[in-house]
């Protein structure tokens, strides 16, 4: 499974793509807003860290989806357009598949939305699971029914697991199969931890020391 960062701050890509785990960025318009500085900027220097980040268009009709995305796909061969589920996000979505631009569709929330996108030629659908909690749902329930249908159907569309909140969604998307994971930045951080690799490690060091104090 393929570990995505999802988030708008250059630091924090740079911080985990350190790690030698990191195969790509998202962002999305709140994420970028947060941050508040240039896109273009912030795009390019996350395409210079991982191979694949995904650049959210605003538009929301056809014609300008295209411009816009058009637009972002020509800063950087990394970038991926992420365009919303709609009608019209499906149209521009099955144009830029004719053009070779790869897309991730956002925004995600049914397996008929995820078909549609699979069939109009997505590179990669968005599931939000953490999102579908909130409203008293179980978003990963979501992620176990398209697999299945993946598994019967020949997509190529790669299933990106997003709005992940805490490391049990990263786990159960991976024993799903998922392909791509997006985890935000503190979510990622707690990814290494574990209080007996602390606790094992002080101890190890602490049994060194006595020994190469004599
Ligand atoms: O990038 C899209 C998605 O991961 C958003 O997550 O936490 O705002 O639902 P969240």
């Amino acid at each position: 499974m393929k570990l995505f960062l999802d988030t708008a701050n250059v630091e924090q890509v740079k911080e985990i793509a350190a790690w030698g785990v990191l195969d790509g960025v998202t962002t999305n318009p709140s994420l970028v807003a947060k941050e508040g500085n240039d896109f273009e900027k912030t795009v390019m220097a996350m395409c210079k860290l991982v191979p694949c980040v995904s650049a959210q268009v605003t538009a929301t009709q056809f014609d300008d989806m295209v411009m816009q995305g058009k637009e972002y796909a020509s800063w950087h061969k990394h970038v991926v357009v992420k365009v919303p589920m709609t009608t019209e996000g499906l149209k521009a979505i099955h144009h830029f598949s004719q053009h070779n631009i790869k897309t991730n569709t956002t925004l995600v929330f049914s397996v008929p939305q995820a078909i549609l996108a699979a069939k109009a030629g997505a590179t990669m659908i968005s599931p939000f699971i953490g999102r579908l909690d909130d409203i008293g749902e179980k978003g990963i329930l979501l992620i176990a029914d398209i697999m299945e249908v993946w598994k019967h159907n020949a997509f190529k569309t790669e299933v990106l697991v997003a709005s992940t909140r805490h490391p049990e969604h990263i786990v159960d998307a991976a024993k799903l199969g998922a392909h791509i994971c997006t985890i935000p930045y503190e979510v990622f951080k707690k990814l290494p931890m574990h209080p007996l690799t602390d606790a094992g490690l002080e101890k190890f060091l602490s049994d060194w020391k006595k020994i190469t104090k004599n």
